[in-house]
């Protein structure tokens, strides 16, 4: 594991953007696993900034999400595929036929689970996932349970999770379900980056960084990942 601290989040997005620059520029066509919550947001701020200075160009990336709640419609201010085209994809050149987003209200999820496997290997795998990571140390939406998952499944949320994300449903009951890439998926990425920012991570960051490896503490696997590398604040790497 890679971790590299910075004094700003402003610094981190710089770095992190460098990392989706170095990608976007290098690979033909590039495949990027994103990330929602407010930490990746500095950094897809950035990646705009970039491609509007003609720096970069998303025309050859394909992008998979790595979840979408359960019954929101598409459209919700908060779903995941709202918050993706407002953060980042209305305002740079990818193509939306190579968004791929997970359809939290498919009539038969299972199938829209293996069907977003499929889409993954059929697209060659993920060059560069991108991961925030939850108070309670999950990535995507895989919860602290007592076995790792594999791939893409429907998940109930954790309790703290509901706690932790219902400030953004002002106007209505938060889901209590999700479908996500499973510890599995996100495995299989080539190279992975995680973001963590604020006090309120610092204690997932110490389990995730010096912990065991257990499932109980989802982000502690990416130990066994050949190419992490965790961006951090100096508030989030205060306990390790
Ligand atoms: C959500 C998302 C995660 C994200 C996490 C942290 O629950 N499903 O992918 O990493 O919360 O979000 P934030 O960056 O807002 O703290």
């Amino acid at each position: 594991m890679r971790i590299i601290t910075f004094e700003t989040s402003d610094a981190l997005a710089v770095q992190c953007a460098d990392i989706f620059a170095e990608l976007l520029r290098s690979a033909g066509a590039p495949v990027l696993g994103l990330a929602t919550g407010a930490s990746p947001v500095p950094t897809y701020k950035e990646l705009i900034r970039r491609y509007k200075a003609g720096e970069i160009s998303f025309r050859n990336a394909t992008t998979f999400n790595l979840d979408e709640y359960c019954e929101l419609p598409k459209n919700d201010k908060n779903s995941y595929f709202s918050f993706m085209h407002e953060q980042l994809f209305d305002h740079v050149d990818i193509k939306e036929e190579n968004v791929h987003i997970l359809n939290g209200n498919a009539p038969d999820l299972k199938a829209e689970a293996q069907s977003y496997e499929a889409r993954i290997r059929s697209a060659g795998g993920i060059d560069l996932q991108l991961l925030g990571i939850g108070t309670n140390g999950h990535i995507g939406f895989n919860e602290p349970d007592n076995k790792f998952t594999k791939e893409t499944f429907v998940v109930e949320l954790a309790q703290s999770t509901v706690k932790s994300n219902s400030i953004y449903f002002t106007d209505g009951a938060m889901p209590k379900h999700a479908i996500t890439m499973g510890i599995g998926t996100i495995m299989a990425a080539r190279k992975i980056v995680l973001i963590a920012t604020g006090r309120s991570k610092a204690a997932a960051i110490r389990k995730t960084v010096l912990g065991d490896v257990t499932p109980a503490c989802p982000a502690s696997i990416l130990q066994f990942h050949p190419d992490v590398t965790l961006l951090l604040d100096e508030a989030a790497a205060s306990q390790i």
